[in-house]
């Protein structure tokens, strides 16, 4: 039986195709514009293509106050990160409720449409603290957050243009054409990587763990904005291709790319990228030690914790895992679950010390990393 689309019983496809779509990229032209971020084109791109479902649109007030609140939209379906189309109140001010507008990037495509159904205002400090559990403006998520405009627009939108994904366009799948290729592949059961970095020896290890136990896994980097100091997609992706091919079963894994941007909202955004990717038809979802966290502004686990709360209804198993190491004395990765011995013992490198390394064209231990993958990265390094 195909995995259930979130809070609904079909992927939402609010794209319009063929003669549908020339017609509808025509009439655009007449229609008064906003210039839209990339952050909102993947947005603008995963509601079109059901990523988002069952979201249709970007949110008006009363699914976002709940979801800031109480992490469900307005009809009880959860949903922990609200999906907004912010504007400046001059911007807002320009158009009406009930117009349509259209959505063009800064390169003058138009990517979309919306439907404007609501203009609201809305308070940033309660945004950060909800979401992403500080009001500190150090924090990436809710820097964006303060940095956005005054206003939010909310109501449906249709997809004209999807993002040209570039070099990744070979690894681009919609949520449609991934469930299609999983029930080709005979996988019953699909557990969902979400990933930011270069691929290291603890991710395999938990990666490899839960293979042990469904059919089939998806690797699904994040390859939307991330912040400056993270490895960029290109040399992740080489680092990806990479250790699938030395040490991966090819009929075991798919690299597929997930289009969105990073929050780093932590526990919160475990559940994004959980709900995302039953969306995309995983059965199990991967959740580590702090998943999309940054900085010290999560608990190691509480990402874990948080989604617990929420599994059952969200409807995909959660795989959990505790920090996973090389230990000296196994001889094998392992977790404080499953090793007896001393810290001591255990190969840890913080990321600062690697990507030290790594500049200075040396490989970190081979228990840390695999040597093929830290070629790529050094080379990666050095180019940047
Ligand atoms: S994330 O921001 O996308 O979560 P990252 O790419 O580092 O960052 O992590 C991908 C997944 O691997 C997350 O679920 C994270 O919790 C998990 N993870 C990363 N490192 C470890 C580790 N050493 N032990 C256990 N889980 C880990």
């Amino acid at each position: 039986m195909a995995v259930k689309v979130h809070g609904g019983t079909s992927l939402v496809n609010r794209e319009l195709k063929g003669s549908e779509k020339e017609e509808a990229v025509s009439n655009a032209a007449s229609l008064n514009s906003l210039e839209i971020s990339k952050w909102t084109i993947s947005d603008l791109e995963l509601i079109g293509i059901g990523g988002f479902s069952p979201l249709t649109g970007f949110m008006g007030q009363e699914d976002y106050e709940r979801v800031v609140n109480e992490m469900r939209l307005k009809d009880g379906t959860i949903w922990s990160i609200p999906i907004t189309l912010p504007v400046s109140e001059e911007q807002a001010d320009q158009y009406e409720v009930g117009e349509e507008i259209a959505l063009v990037g800064e390169d003058g495509i138009t990517y979309g449409t919306l439907l404007i159904k609501e203009k609201y205002s809305y308070d940033k400090e309660h945004e950060a603290a909800k979401v992403y559990g500080t009001t500190e403006d150090a924090h990436p998520g809710v820097n964006n957050v303060y940095k956005k405009g005054n206003i939010y627009l909310g109501g449906p939108i249709t997809l004209l243009n999807r993002p040209d994904h570039g070099e990744f366009e070979d690894f681009y799948l919609d949520p449609s054409e991934t469930r299609q290729l999983f029930a080709d592949l005979g996988w019953k059961t699909v557990v969902g990587f979400q990933t930011r970095n270069p691929v290291h020896r603890a991710h395999e290890y938990i990666q490899k763990s839960a293979l042990e136990a469904v059919d089939g896994l998806l690797l699904n980097p994040l390859v939307g904005e991330t912040k400056s100091d993270d490895i960029p997609a290109d040399v992740r992706m080489e680092s990806y291709q990479t250790i699938l091919k030395h040490y991966y079963p090819e009929d075991r894994v798919r690299l597929v790319i997930y289009p969105a941007a990073m929050r780093y909202a932590g526990p919160r955004e475990s559940i994004l990228h959980a709900t995302v990717r039953k969306n995309y038809g995983c059965t199990h979802f991967i959740v580590g030690r702090d998943h999309a966290g940054v900085g010290d502004y999560y608990g190691t686990y509480e990402a874990q914790e948080l989604i617990s709360t929420v599994e059952d209804e969200l409807g995909i198993s959660i795989f959990k895992f505790e920090h996973a190491f090389f230990c000296q004395v196994c001889g094998n990765m392992a977790t404080a679950k499953t090793c007896p011995h001393d810290k001591e013992q255990h190969v840890h490198l913080s990321g600062t010390k690697v990507r030290g390394l790594l500049r200075n064209g040396e490989r970190p231990p081979k228990e840390f990393s695999r040597p093929e993958v830290a070629d790529v990265l050094i080379k990666g390094m050095k180019q940047k």
